[in-house]
């Protein structure tokens, strides 16, 4: 997918209600966005459906609603305050601001280009016979690039670990990397910059009144880790899930809804008993990468990134990557916390966070298996994977998101073939049926393929159709987004057929 259809799904986003620039009158604040009339439907549909394959359907997991504002000793416990932060650059004749990490990752990017340059023109010219697996192991060309990149990730994951900031600026100075802007490579030294966003709560403007928006929602189900357990039934093994607002003062904010400074994340913290972390931390990394491919896109889109690199917190983690347009990024993260955050909960707090385990009569603080996925980015990820235009036998193009059915903002919508002979009175009723049960929509403006189209730019996966055949028999005309194929239904037949197609057992199940 290129550059140009990522333009194109920004723009449908925007023309179709999804998603507006925040602010937008004063010209939109930058990396904060709002969710109009269809995207807040889709975004509620990705959090049910989250939610009910997390905590409907698991009996050992119960949910959570932490407020968004904390006591700031929970970030100095979860090691925010002191190690929460991002490389930042500046380049001295543009005065532009960069993420030094992400520098050296674009040159990077740049040189992988080249190789992708080598293999198309290497496959134009084998035909059939190209084999890209030899042709990537022996081509000359291709194996200087190879070596060039693997030697750039080296030094770079060793001064991101080793946190040595002038080790970064060196490796940008000798890759001769340019500001992107003005092409200067006048720059700065590289300086840590921590991402929380800092506000004072109160009328006393004192330091003992900073306190910070959340960077992560996790934080807020470890402290409420006792009162979990005090209330609800819950016995080790099991999970608290919460979806939530967070906060990160991104020093760059690219891709649209891809990275924000305000976004929203599902996160689902396991507390096991340790010594189990390595079977749990693998039975969430199946189980998630499920629950992503029951949506129905190509299983090609996903695929696993290890982590060499850990966070503070982490003994092992992976991302679940997701082929954006821009590329594979990360959409979700799995990651073994260990006992990090309620150990150090305890110390800064003074408070036991301990599990008396009834099995093995012993008390421990116990371990945690964390799934994070950025709702947001989510929901990119179906509009980009939905995002289809087709050339339909009559040349005409249409332009069509392919969401997942259970997903979808609308659901059905109730169309009168034409507006008279009593027609739009049959389909008024049909709507104010279905609209008990479903998000439904009724539309009886412009001719007939008008309104088709209307429903295929925003996903409505289905189309009920009152013709003048309703009148006689009773039956109308469900039409199927994708394919287009119309067939004939009994009214009173349409409640039980989109039942089965929508039921969550159908998807999860
Ligand atoms: N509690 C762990 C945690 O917050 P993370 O990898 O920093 O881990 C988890 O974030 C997920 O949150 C990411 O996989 C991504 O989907 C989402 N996310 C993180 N930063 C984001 C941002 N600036 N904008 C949108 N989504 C973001």
């Amino acid at each position: 997918m290129s550059d140009d259809t990522f333009k194109k799904i920004t723009s449908h986003a925007k023309e179709y209600g999804f998603i507006f620039p925040s602010s937008e009158i004063y010209d939109g604040l930058s990396a904060v966005y709002d969710y109009g009339p269809n995207g807040v439907l889709l975004k509620n549909n990705i959090k049910t459906y989250w939610w009910k394959a997390m905590v409907q359907l698991h009996e050992n997991i119960v949910g959570l609603d932490a407020a968004i504002l904390m006591h700031p000793a929970v970030w100095k416990a979860s090691g925010h305050v002191d190690a929460f932060h991002d490389p930042l650059i500046d380049n001295k004749d543009s005065k532009k601001r960069y993420r030094a990490d992400n520098l050296v990752e674009d040159h990077i990017a740049k040189i992988q280009a080249k190789i992708n340059k080598e293999i198309k023109k290497a496959r134009k010219r084998f035909g059939n016979d190209f084999d890209e697996e030899k042709f990537l192991n022996e081509s000359p060309r291709v194996l200087k690039y190879r070596e060039q990149i693997e030697r750039i990730e080296q030094k770079l994951n060793k001064a991101l670990s080793n946190n040595d900031l002038q080790a970064l600026k060196q490796l940008i100075l000798d890759l001769e990397i340019a500001d992107p802007v003005s092409g200067s490579r006048n720059w700065t030294d590289v300086k840590q910059f921590n991402l929380m966003f800092e506000t004072r709560m109160g009328a006393v403007s004192d330091s003992s009144s900073e306190i910070y928006l959340r960077p992560e929602t996790a934080q807020g189900i470890f402290v409420n880790f006792n009162n979990v357990l005090k209330t609800s039934r819950t016995k080790i093994p099991f999970g608290i899930a919460q979806i939530g607002k967070a906060f990160r003062n991104e020093i760059v904010a690219r891709q649209f809804i891809f990275r924000m400074r305000e976004f929203e994340q599902m996160e689902m913290q396991f507390f096991i008993r340790p010594g189990t972390e390595k079977e749990w931390f693998s039975y969430w990394k199946e189980t998630r990468m499920k629950w992503h491919l029951s949506l129905g896109f190509d299983k090609e889109m996903y695929r696993y990134h290890d982590h060499e690199q850990l966070a503070h917190y982490a003994d092992a983690a992976t991302d679940i990557e997701f082929k954006f347009p821009f590329g594979f990024k990360e959409l979700e993260g799995i990651h073994s916390r260990t006992d990090f955050d309620l150990k150090s909960h305890e110390a800064h707090s003074g408070k036991k966070l301990r599990y008396f385990d009834p099995e093995t009569r012993e008390t421990y603080v116990p371990y945690v298996i964390e799934t994070s996925i950025g709702l947001d980015r989510m929901f990119l990820a179906v509009l980009s994977a939905a995002y289809t235009e087709e050339t339909l036998s009559d040349g005409s193009v249409r332009t069509v998101l392919k969401i997942p059915a259970v997903l979808a903002p609308v659901k059905v919508a109730v169309l009168p073939l034409v507006k008279k002979d009593g027609l739009p009175e049959i389909a008024r009723k049909i709507f104010d049926d279905l609209k008990w049960n479903y998000m439904t929509a009724y539309d009886e403006k412009d001719a007939i393929g008008r309104r088709y189209r209307r429903q295929d730019a925003i996903g409505t996966p289905y189309a009920v159709t009152v013709d003048h055949q309703t009148r006689s028999d009773g039956t109308v005309t469900l039409r199927y987004r994708d394919s287009m194929h119309q067939e004939r239904i009994r009214i009173e037949d349409l409640k039980k057929e989109l039942d089965a197609k929508l039921d969550l057992k159908t998807w999860l199940g």
